[in-house]
Order: structure tokens, then C-alpha cells, then sequence
């Protein structure tokens, strides 16, 4: 099975950008190891990361076809995008919501996810280390 693995907007920053909430660790280095941990568990990730509401709209579509599963940490677009929701709604596959920081220990913008929505389940507060447990929850559903 194929897992895509989505990033919102400023995530390309990572380990740049307030390192003090999201720590040191880049994006490049999130995606070497979900590939790693991907060919253990027999699943093959393509990563993705970007700063466009609407390109994150069209890779949730391309998914409905090369996809079995989707990881997506929606970065602001999590509090604010009903269209990434609805291009969810249209996926058929198990949908995992990781957020590096605990959106619920910080601003209460950031409390609400529509993409909660649509989440099997959502990860926050557990660092880069989401990802992987993620991907391991995901090859279980997949499984
Ligand atoms: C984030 C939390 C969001 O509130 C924020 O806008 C991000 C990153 C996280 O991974 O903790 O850009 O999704």
C-alpha cells in the first residue's frame, strides 16, 4: 500500500522556524525517516509539503487514485480550510491529523481542526515523533 504523507503551509521551515515550538529537526529528516520506517512496515510514502491551499487540494486528489491512506499535518489550513475538509471527504481511505506542537496547550485559534473532521484520529504534542506513530497506526489500518 501507498501512504501520502502532507505538509501545509511554513513546514518547510521546520527546524528553522521557532525552533523553541517545533524543535530542530528539518522536514528532509521527517521524510528519510518515514521512508525508512514505511519499507519496514511494507509501506511505500510519497512526502509532500506545501504552501498552497489549492495544492494541497489537488495531492489530496491525486491520492483518491495512487493512495491507500493519508498522513497530513494541515499546518494553519487546519484551522481554517473547509476545502481541504471537503477534498478529505473525498478520499475513501483511513485518514491520519498529526500536529507537532499541542494545538491545545496554545492559542485558542488553534483548538479547533476542521480536518478533525474527517481524522481517524489526530496526534498532537508528540513532536516529529508523530509521524512515526502515525505511520505505524496507519500500517495497522492498512494491515
Ligand atoms: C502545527 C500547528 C498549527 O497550529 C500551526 O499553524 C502549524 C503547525 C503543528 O504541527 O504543530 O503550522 O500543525
Amino acid at each position: 500500500p501507498t501512504v501520502f504523507i502532507l505538509n501545509g503551509p511554513n513546514l518547510n521551515l521546520l527546524g528553522q522556524r521557532q525552533p523553541e515550538i517545533y524543535g530542530s529537526v528539518t522536514l528532509a529528516d521527517i521524510e528519510r525517516d518515514c521512508d525508512a520506517l514505511g519499507r519496514e512496515l511494507g509501506l511505500q510514502t510519497r512526502f509532500f509539503q506545501s504552501n498552497h491551499e489549492g495544492v494541497i487540494v489537488d495531492t489530496i486528489h491525486e491520492a483518491r487514485q495512487q493512495a491507500q491512506g493519508i498522513i497530513i499535518n494541515p499546518a494553519a489550513f487546519s484551522h481554517t480550510s473547509v476545502a481541504v475538509l471537503d477534498a478529505l471527504n473525498t478520499f475513501d481511505g483511513p485518514v491520519i491529523e498529526v500536529h507537532i506542537s499541542n494545538i491545545h496547550k496554545r492559542e485558542a485559534f488553534r483548538h479547533h481542526s476542521y480536518v478533525s473532521l474527517r481524522a481517524e484520529g489526530v496526534i498532537a504534542g508528540l513532536g516529529v515523533e508523530g509521524y512515526q506513530l502515525a505511520l505505524r497506526r496507519m500500517a495497522s489500518l492498512l494491515g
